[in-house]
């Protein structure tokens, strides 16, 4: 687990991008206690995904096949680049048929602090030395 930074550090319904061992990774504070962090790479063509438009997932209401609402439960990131739209909760592509999907890393408030648990294979190893 890295830690990113204080809670205080992420007003909600925000998303900021911090340096995470060698790898850039958007933490996106919702409601409360709710963090999400994903890396800032957009599965389309490599866009700085995390530089888009947040905001709740736009839904249509059953039974009103005309009329739009909003999933205040649901944070979706907008890319920067072509605004491909993505669930951050998972990394999911927000259309139905979507199999693309941003990285996502698990995060939480531990003590009022944000901690990350990033994978091996995303951390950066540092310069090679030899034994
Ligand atoms: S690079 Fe993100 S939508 Fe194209």
């Amino acid at each position: 687990m890295i830690e990113v930074g204080s809670l205080d550090d992420f007003p909600p319904r925000t998303v900021t991008v911090v340096p995470a061992a060698g790898v850039e990774v958007g933490i996106v504070r919702w409601d409360g206690d709710d963090v999400y962090a994903l890396r800032n790479v957009c599965p389309h063509a490599l866009g700085p995904v995390c530089a888009g438009r947040l905001g709740p997932k736009i839904v249509a209401p059953r039974g009103d096949p005309m009329g739009l609402d909003v999933d205040e439960s649901c944070p979706v990131i907008a890319c920067a680049w072509h605004g491909w739209e993505f669930d951050v909760r998972t990394g999911q592509a927000v259309w139905p048929d979507g199999r693309m999907r941003v990285k996502t890393y698990p995060a939480r408030v531990v003590r009022g602090r944000v901690v990350v648990a990033l994978d091996r294979t995303d951390v950066d190893p540092g310069p090679a030395v030899e034994p």
